[in-house]
């Protein structure tokens, strides 16, 4: 499983590499496999909804796991939806040059680091919601379940030590200024809606790892096990930070998440602006 998870940790690392400044075509190339996983994904939900969710959801206890199912599906809805856009996106960056990028932010563009900080963590986070659902629809006994979770807390471990680097680096460093053709709610709500992924980056990491250190379980980094704090289940900590990574910050989740792809989308598309994205990508 650490071999399976480190393997899955190099070809995120390249793809965000890629998304970061790779040549055009090799970009198209990842957002293609990107919407061939994300067609998957839907593709699989969409057989749940045939073949009933308790073939893959094996524990119906808990409070939350009646909304595990409409989870799963507007997730599965929104990797649909994603994957056409990404196939669009592909199309776009064919045969686009590689950007020569600094290091460090320029006032016009994001420079390397923040972009390859930006495209990781998202990928990341993007596969640890779908991967924490059905960890916890499966039963503890569940051979997937440890698998998951092993993965999940150590993925979730790692985002949150880059997210610290990058919230260090995003105040010490400038960053480029939006669009000067935004309207005034427009650079409102942008400004509102980083500010507010910043802080839900740093909230649902920190909470899943205090859920578990509460609950007696150990957290995994990779070849490193983390100890709990306590022997026994704390349950007067562990059900509001439960309530928290499993329910309040997913749902926020999905709409910052939501708020902000359609953004920098409707922006690059509708308003044919495509200054916004060129500055994290080409
Ligand atoms: C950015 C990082 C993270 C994201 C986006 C994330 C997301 C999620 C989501 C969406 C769930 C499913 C909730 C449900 O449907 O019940 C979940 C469950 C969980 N996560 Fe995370 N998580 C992150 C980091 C972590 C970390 C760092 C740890 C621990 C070290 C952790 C431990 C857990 C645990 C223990 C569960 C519950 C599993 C169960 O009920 O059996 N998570 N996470
Ligand atoms: C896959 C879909 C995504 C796309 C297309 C996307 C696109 C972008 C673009 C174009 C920008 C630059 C905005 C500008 O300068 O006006 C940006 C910035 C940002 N993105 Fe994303 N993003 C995605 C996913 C995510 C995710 C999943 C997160 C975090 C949970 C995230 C967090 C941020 C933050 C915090 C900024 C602001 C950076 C700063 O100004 O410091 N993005 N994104």
């Amino acid at each position: 499983m650490t071999l399976v998870t480190i393997s899955a940790l190099v070809v995120l690392a390249w793809a965000a590499w890629v998304l970061s400044a790779g040549r055009g075509t090799l970009r198209a190339v990842i957002l293609v496999a990107l919407a061939l996983a994300l067609f998957s994904f839907a593709g699989l939900i969409g057989y749940l909804h045939v073949a009933g969710f308790d073939v893959l959801l094996t524990d119906n206890t808990g409070r939350l796991a009646g909304l595990r199912p409409i989870f799963l599906t507007m997730l599965g809805a929104f990797a649909g939806v994603g994957g056409l856009l990404l196939l669009v996106a592909a199309k776009v960056e064919t045969g686009t040059v590689a950007p020569i990028l600094p290091r460090a932010n320029e006032p016009d563009r994001f420079g390397l680091t923040s972009r390859w900080l930006h495209w990781l963590i998202a990928l990341i986070i993007l596969a640890l919601i779908p991967s924490g659902v059905i960890a916890a629809g499966l039963a503890d006994s569940d051979e997937l379940n440890s698998n998951l979770m092993f993965a999940h807390k150590s993925f979730g471990l790692l985002a949150l030590l880059l997210i610290v680097v990058r919230v260090g680096r995003l105040l010490r460093a400038g960053k480029p200024a939006l669009s000067s053709g935004l309207a005034n709610w427009e650079r409102f709500l942008a400004k509102l809606t980083h500010i507010a992924l910043y802080l839900l980056m740093l909230a649902f990491p920190l909470t899943g790892f205090l859920l578990s250190a509460f609950a007696g379980r150990d957290s995994y980094f990779f070849f490193v096990a983390v100890p709990p704090f306590v022997d026994e289940p704390l349950r007067a900590v562990v059900q509001p930070l439960g309530l928290l990574h499993k329910l309040i910050i997913p749902i926020i989740a999905y709409a910052l998440i939501a708020l902000h792809v359609a953004g920098s989308l409707k922006h690059a598309l509708v308003d044919r602006d495509r200054s916004a994205l060129r500055r994290m990508t080409g």
